[in-house]
């Protein structure tokens, strides 16, 4: 029977679904790329994940992490930065917690007592009151050599850390937010020395992988608030809409077997979904992670029966499509006026009338030059067009909004 606690759809921020999509490259980095280069001591910059709302960066990134901590890798939990509160408290306890796993709270050397009252008065008083000028030195030196103490147990162990801080772009303080990028950029480009049996004594660098999810507008933070090495030390991606072949993969274990539940009776049922209820939640999403698992959950509520039908799907649909609307709305009205323009004016055209000439004119720019700037963002700071020959839609689901009916179904 199909019941809200079985229902393996889940929308809404920070879960990891249990019936996941695509996201192929991104975990790849992380298996195959980052974490075994890490564990072998070469550097790796750290990553950045931005991407509009609701595009899964970070179920993305939480979803790494959780893999890293069943292998024994020491994560900290999803560090979400809200806007006006402190990234560098909240980092240096979570550091505490993590000294803690890696047994350095027991140590007896004074260098190292000494090291974590440093980061424990900057986890109680923050960035601003953390050290006295007397002590001369700033807050993001303590936490970089609580990484590096933390990292070096790390070695030992064979195993790697991985830092998450969530909502980047809310840190609006320009010291904080270099002494933040400072703190972590210096110790993953730290190189140790470390005695390898057999071999002597090797340079390398310590296994810390640093995720910074949040808004494209992080990108915008000038080059001075991130400091001028922050492209050197992390590396960026912009999110695009997942592929509805990823869409497809991610329900065939509802179409071809079914989804285990328990059917009240101590027993197990399979709940089944026909392939063209599948292909109608496909259609319906338009690649957005947040509307695949509000149209998966609508379905599964829209009826009983051990097989979710197309007309379930509909009929779920027609429940979201309120809040379908309301993602949609919510990504256009972040976009500062040119650039909303410069969508709607792009959606009114024809796909093969979409070049910039054109779409100025359309938008009532009064010269096209006008049309660079936000074109250029809606590309490669939001990743929500491609300028190709001509332009096109990215981000699906905007482009259904703006030229469709959708999300409106009969
Ligand atoms: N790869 C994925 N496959 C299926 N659903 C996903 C995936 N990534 C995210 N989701 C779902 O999309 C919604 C939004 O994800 P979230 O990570 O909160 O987005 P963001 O952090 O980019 O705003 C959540 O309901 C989440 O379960
Ligand atoms: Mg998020």
């Amino acid at each position: 029977m199909r019941t809200a606690l079985n229902n393996p759809f889940q929308p809404g921020s920070d879960v990891v679904p249990e019936i996941w999509a695509g996201r192929t490259a991104q975990l790849s980095d992380w298996r195959d790329v980052l974490r075994p280069r890490l564990e072998a001591g070469l550097f790796e910059r750290g990553r950045t994940i931005l991407g509009e709302p609701g595009l899964g960066k970070s179920s993305l990134v939480r979803r790494i992490a959780n893999e890293a901590e069943r292998q024994g890798d020491w994560v900290t939990p999803q560090i979400r930065i809200a806007v006006g509160s402190d990234p560098i408290k909240r980092l240096a306890a979570e550091l505490l917690v993590i000294a803690d796993k890696a047994g350095l709270s027991t140590g007896r050397e004074t260098r190292l007592t000494r090291l974590l009252q440093r980061v424990e008065s900057i986890a109680i008083n923050g960035v601003s009151l953390a050290l006295s000028p007397s002590e001369g030195q700033e807050p993001h030196s303590a936490l970089t050599e609580m990484l590096v103490e933390i990292g070096r147990v790390a070695i030992g162990r064979g195993t790697v850390v991985l830092i998450h801080i969530d909502e980047i772009q809310n840190i609006d303080d320009e010291r904080t937010l270099s002494q933040l990028l400072i703190a972590l950029g210096d110790a993953i480009t730290r190189i140790v020395e470390v005695d390898v049996p057999g071999v002597g004594r090797l340079e390398r660098s310590l296994p810390i992988a640093v995720y910074l999810t949040g808004l494209p507008e992080f990108d915008e933070a000038s080059g001075a608030r991130k400091g001028a090495t922050f492209t050197r030390r992390f590396a960026t991606t912009v999110l695009a809409p997942l592929e509805d072949d990823d869409l497809r993969t991610a329900l065939r274990p509802l179409v071809i077997d079914g989804w285990e539940v328990a059917d009240g009776e101590g027993g197990f049922a399979r709940i089944r979904m026909q392939s063209s209820a599948a292909e109608a939640i496909v259609d319906l999403s338009r690649g957005e992670p947040f509307l695949f698992q509000l149209a998966g959950q609508k379905a599964w509520y829209a009826g009983r029966g051990d097989v979710i039908t197309y007309d379930e799907v509909v009929r779920g649909w027609r429940e979201a499509q309120a809040e379908a609307t309301s993602h949609v709305e919510r990504i256009l009205d972040r976009l500062p006026s040119r650039e909303r323009e410069f969508l709607e004016a792009m959606a009114d055209l024809q796909p093969s009338d979409r070049t910039l000439t054109k779409i100025a004119t359309e938008a009532g720019f009064a010269k096209s030059t006008d049309a660079g700037p936000p074109s250029q963002r809606l590309d490669r700071v939001r990743g929500i067009i491609t300028r190709g020959k001509p332009y096109s839609f990215r981000h699906r689901a905007l482009e259904a909004f703006l030229t469709s009916d959708w999300p409106d179904v009969e």
